[in-house]
């Protein structure tokens, strides 16, 4: 039998609810199409906003919501999105090859984001952008007093600034495929010079600098030279592989990435005296594979999520809240139709495979992460993988079937396990709490599917969904014995007494 114990002693720490964010880029369908669509559909409000879709990201309980990108970034000229929409002018987006409308802005983000109950953070154009554009942005945003840009946002209705927090220093900057990328040297520099005059404006702001993968010479330079002028490091991840081991372990490579990238922080930190705290953002993650490399404008990126894609998204978020320490924000790159849990057409939308864990995650996680100690049998790679596997993760081996992280609340009467069983077999595990706890009530939630390559579509849109989890198979006082379906993801909650 397989051992998940659970140490009610030992907190990780505080779990920041901002590692359940979002991110929309315009890409796509995302905007058009999914966030917004036509003003006489019957799916949309007044405002053009699609209900279904804002409807589903509301039961994410989205705490932040990141824009407009993503790669789409390094090209816009925000200024091209405000003012009336009947003034506005399409413009060529050179990232994905599309024209953009301009018909979704700054002001129309900010809408969005409050009808979601959600916080914007927004990302600098860094490519074709300036300091000066920036600038006037954050004061666009941000300012208070009776001067140009703020004035601008008066007049386009919005008298109360909207107090924008965070703010991204540009977009994947280390990639030939970013509209005007650059060295790490140059970056260093140009986004150090744009920090210095952002907070002279706004000393309130926190500034995320563009990181890599959190283990690259990139990040490596970027955190040495930026660490004084910076609040977080945003790092990027996507994984995923036709071959089943391959999809649903590769998330682990982002535990490597926290664990690399906050230790390059805490290095700097240390030889260069600084003492406020810097932390790791992971400001896109998803799996992507199968449609990587399309760069149609109108369908790109359409990613077709598998109950295996599930699986790997509900370990991404089981090491987010295992790393919670020096994760500050995580945000699923992207939320509808582009890699997306929401797709849509014409006359609705449903929900895929990677949906269901996320909601789960974003709902139940409670504020304290405990320890978690997993003992179960193992997948090994037996072949050589590091041949096919976007992210190298072979050497992490073996890889306990079952996956599990654990959190609780203040008073420690509540714990909640989330558990991978990335095993094509059922396993039995003890559940243990701890010699102290005593056990008095215990439901479970299930995220399963007739095969790992279980898909929803419209026609079936519910072949993977959430249902009640079995009862315990035995239960004592501070354990319990619960099987794991194969192929599936559980949340147990358990109420002590
Ligand atoms: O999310 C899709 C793209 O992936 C983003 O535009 C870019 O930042 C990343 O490469």
């Amino acid at each position: 039998m397989s051992t998940i114990r659970i140490d009610l002693d030992r907190a990780i720490g505080t779990v920041d609810r901002q590692i359940f964010g979002g991110f929309i880029e315009h890409e796509g369908r995302s905007i058009y199409g999914g966030v917004v669509d036509r003003i006489d559909s019957p799916l949309t409000d007044d405002r053009g906003f699609r209900a279904d879709v804002a409807a589903a990201l509301k039961e994410l309980y989205l705490p932040i919501l990141r824009w407009p990108g993503g790669n789409f970034v390094s090209g816009y000229h925000w200024v091209d999105g405000i003012g009336p929409q009947e003034s506005r002018h399409p413009r060529l987006d050179l990232a994905w090859n599309a024209v953009e409308p301009n018909r979704f802005g700054t002001d129309e983000f900010f809408a969005y984001c409050a009808e979601l109950g959600t916080e914007p953070y927004l990302c600098f154009n860094m490519g074709t952008g300036t300091l000066d554009e920036a600038l006037a942005w954050v004061e666009y945003c941000n300012g208070d007093r009776d001067t140009y840009w703020a004035n601008k946002r008066r007049e386009n209705g919005h008298d109360k600034p909207y107090g924008v927090r965070y703010w991204g220093l540009g977009n994947e900057m280390w990639g030939d495929w970013q509209v005007g990328h650059m060295t790490a040297e140059a970056y260093a520099a140009e986004a150090k010079r744009w920090a210095l005059a952002l907070r002279r404006l706004d000393p309130e702001i926190r500034l995320v600098a563009c990181g890599r993968n959190g283990w690259s010479d990139w990040d490596q330079l970027v955190i040495d030279e930026l660490v004084r002028y910076v609040d977080y490091h945003s790092i990027h991840m996507y994984s995923g592989s036709d071959d089943y081991w391959s999809n649903v372990l590769s998330p682990l490579q982002a535990e490597r990435s926290i664990k690399a990238c906050a230790a390059m922080i805490e290095r700097a930190r240390y030889v260069q005296h600084v003492a406020h705290p810097v932390r790791v953002i992971y400001d896109e993650w998803n799996v992507w594979f199968a449609t990587r490399g399309d760069r149609r404008a109108d369908r790109v990126v359409e990613e077709r999520h598998t109950l295996a894609d599930a699986l790997a998204v509900a370990t991404y978020l089981n090491v987010f809240v295992r790393n919670c320490v020096p994760l500050h924000m995580a945000n699923m790159a992207q939320m509808v139709n582009v890699l997306a849990p929401i797709v849509t057409a014409d006359d609705g939308m449903f929900v895929q495979a990677i949906y269901h864990p996320f909601r789960l995650a974003s709902r139940r996680t409670l504020g304290t992460a405990l320890d978690v100690w997993v003992d179960a049998p193992v997948h090994e790679f037996s072949d050589i993988p590091d041949d096919r596997v976007v992210n190298r993760i072979a050497d992490m081996g073996p890889f306990p079937l079952l996956d599990a992280a654990a959190t609780t609340d203040e008073d420690r009467r509540t714990v909640v396990v989330s558990v991978v069983n990335r095993s094509l077999d059922d396993v039995r595990a003890r559940v243990e709490v701890g010699p102290r706890a005593r056990i008095a009530r215990v439901a479970a939630e299930l995220i399963d599917a007739p095969s790992e390559d279980s898909v929803n579509s419209f026609d079936a849109p519910d072949v993977i969904r959430v249902t009640d989890g079995a009862a315990p198979v035995a239960q004592s006082e501070s354990a319990l014995d619960y099987a794991f379906p194969a192929h599936s993801v559980t949340w147990l909650r358990l109420e002590l007494e």
